[in-house]
């Protein structure tokens, strides 16, 4: 019995000393005072009020005009970043089953001679498992708990490769915002070629599967 009135009350003596220490905090008031207030204009991009947003006239969008085959290429944003397209894309966009002219310059064999870089190993690279499936039965063939993946590789494009523009996107030149984005590369060449073939595929991974 002693014991528990000792507990409660140490429990409100230092409930009290919690609560004045609280209220007599007086860095926190300062604080509140001195908040800077945002201004509805440095909120958005367009750095006007809500009310007056009709009036801005948004930055042209300038899509790379140089053909391909140019020599015009764009710095990686970070190790093996899908590289941005550098050249125009007229009439080539959108891919289709029957259209896809960006096989026809990047394929590897055919694209060195026109300067173009080749389509990397790791898109003749099939990564998607084969899993059973006999109508009534489905059978995975791999274990995720176990960490383990299926890779294969082909000797033509993998069919999850085939929509560039899925992952490669033309840029638009101009600068909307200030960029202090600073990529730290881990290969030296980083910034103009992809590292991502050979061992560097399946780095990491616990257990590899054929299919
Ligand atoms: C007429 C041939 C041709 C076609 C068609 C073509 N490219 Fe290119 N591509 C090139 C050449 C050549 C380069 C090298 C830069 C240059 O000289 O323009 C290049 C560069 C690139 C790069 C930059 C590679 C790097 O190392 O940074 C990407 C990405 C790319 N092309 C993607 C595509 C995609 C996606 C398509 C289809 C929408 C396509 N290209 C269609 C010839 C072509
Ligand atoms: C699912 C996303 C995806 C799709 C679809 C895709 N790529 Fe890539 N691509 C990447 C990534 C990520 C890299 C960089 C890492 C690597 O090499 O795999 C890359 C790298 C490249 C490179 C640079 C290779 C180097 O050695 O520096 C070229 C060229 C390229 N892709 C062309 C293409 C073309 C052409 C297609 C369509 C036939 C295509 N890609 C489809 C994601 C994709």
């Amino acid at each position: 019995m002693k014991t528990i009135v000792k507990i409660s009350l140490s429990v409100v003596v230092g409930s009290v000393i919690f609560f004045t220490g609280c209220n007599n905090t007086p860095e926190k008031n300062t604080e509140i005072k001195t908040a800077k207030l945002v201004s509805e204009e440095s909120l958005g991009l367009r750095k006007v009020d809500l009310y007056n947003e009709n009036t801005v006239t948004p930055d042209e969008t300038k899509y790379s005009k140089e053909y391909a085959g140019s020599g015009h290429l764009i710095k990686r944003a970070f190790q093996d970043a899908p590289p941005m397209i550098p050249h125009d894309t007229e009439g080539m966009l959108p891919i289709t089953i029957d259209n896809n002219q960006c096989v026809g310059c990047h394929t590897p064999g055919v694209a060195e001679s026109m300067n173009a870089t080749p389509i990397p190993k790791s898109h003749f690279t099939n990564f998607r498992p084969h899993h059973k499936f006999d109508g009534k039965k489905f059978e995975k063939s791999i274990d995720n708990m176990k960490n383990e993946i299926a890779i294969q590789e082909k000797d033509v494009l993998v069919n999850a490769r085939f929509n560039c523009s899925q992952c490669h996107a033309p840029q638009s030149e101009g600068q909307l915002v200030e960029n202090t984005f600073n990529a730290e590369f881990t290969s030296k060449d980083g910034a103009t070629k992809s590292s991502w073939s050979g061992s560097k595929l399946t780095e990491g991974l616990d257990t590899i599967l054929g299919e």
